[in-house]
């Protein structure tokens, strides 16, 4: 079975060059002919917006049709927000807002011998920060879906795929912030993940890919299609490209990730048009719950 993940399109009415980037990655996708095509989030520029998140996200939903029933599609922080406290945290109008527009929040599916399950990543934490009613209802309900699916996968060997990779260093390190997930819940899901067969974690956000494992646990980082991060942009070590990310998974578990160029796709540096994408009124503003004055800026990714 060949998967292709795609993520972070970053997609916006006011915004043609990450379009165009769009347009180039749906003609290469077209020829390569996948058996699915899983969207790990960011799907929009700014869709968590209180003003502008509803054109957003329909824009980005308008240019997801073009693949067809094929695609499978997961939010990302721009797309539902994030952390409480921050600029633009997970609420029960930016749930409603993705689920209308563009669709369920997770996903678990049977293919080609595998069992694939697709999890809302912000919703990660919510509880522990005291985030609010909706998104703390919404992170327990995902725990409970994770749960099930996983006991149900029926020998079937298990890819996650979620915005958010479950770490950006170490598997033991600290609060990350705005990058990866928090220690605790970093815990638990690994916990379940080495219980359950899981093979395969692949995320987006940090668009700067990187192919890598842990403790046998495969795990991808797929680039963005729309910009990379300058340096100091982000944390940790890994690669600075655009592209897209080829899933090859056999029915006997076998995992074969591979990061692939996309012809025409120009590269965009977020260093450079960075405050122009996100002005001061969207982000930047907020370093997030922990408020330490060395992490990323909040809109980076
Ligand atoms: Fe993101
Ligand atoms: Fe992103």
């Amino acid at each position: 079975m060949r998967i292709v993940q795609i993520s972070d399109t970053h997609l916006s009415p006011r915004e043609p060059r990450f379009d165009a980037n769009w347009q180039a990655a749906l003609a290469f996708l077209k020829e390569l002919q996948p058996d699915l095509v899983i969207h790990t989030g960011d799907l929009a520029l700014d869709g968590a917006d209180e003003a502008r998140g509803e054109a957003e996200l329909a824009h980005g939903a308008a240019a997801m049709a073009g693949l067809g029933d094929n695609a499978l599609i997961l939010p990302g922080n721009h797309d539902v927000g994030h952390f409480p406290g921050m600029a633009q945290p997970v609420n029960a109008e930016r749930l409603e807002r993705w689920t209308r527009l563009v669709g369920p929040d997770r996903f678990c599916v049977d293919r080609g011998g595998w069992r694939l399950v697709g999890l809302n990543a912000l919703l990660f934490g919510q509880a522990a920060l005291g985030g609010e009613e909706a998104a703390c209802a919404a992170e327990a309900a995902q725990w409970l879906f994770l749960e099930a699916a996983l006991d149900g996968r029926d020998g079937r060997p298990v890819a996650i795929f979620s915005h958010k990779p479950v770490f950006v260093e170490r598997i033991d390190e600290g609060e990350t912030g705005y990058w990866g997930l928090r220690p605790a819940e970093r815990a638990r899901f690994m916990a379940l993940c080495e219980a359950h067969d899981v093979r395969l974690h692949a995320s987006g956000h940090l668009h700067s890919p990187w192919i890598g494992q842990h403790a046998g646990l495969a795990i991808t980082w797929a680039p963005s299609t729309a910009f990379v991060l300058g340096e100091g942009e982000r944390l940790g070590a890994s690669g600075r490209s655009l592209g897209l990310v080829l899933h090859e998974l056999t029915p006997d578990g076998t995992v074969d990730s591979r990061l692939l160029a996309v012809p025409g796709l120009e590269e965009y540096d977020f260093s450079r048009i960075g405050a122009e994408i996100y002005p001061a009124d969207v982000g930047g503003v907020d370093a997030g719950p922990l408020g330490e004055a060395d992490r990323p800026k909040e809109n980076a990714a």
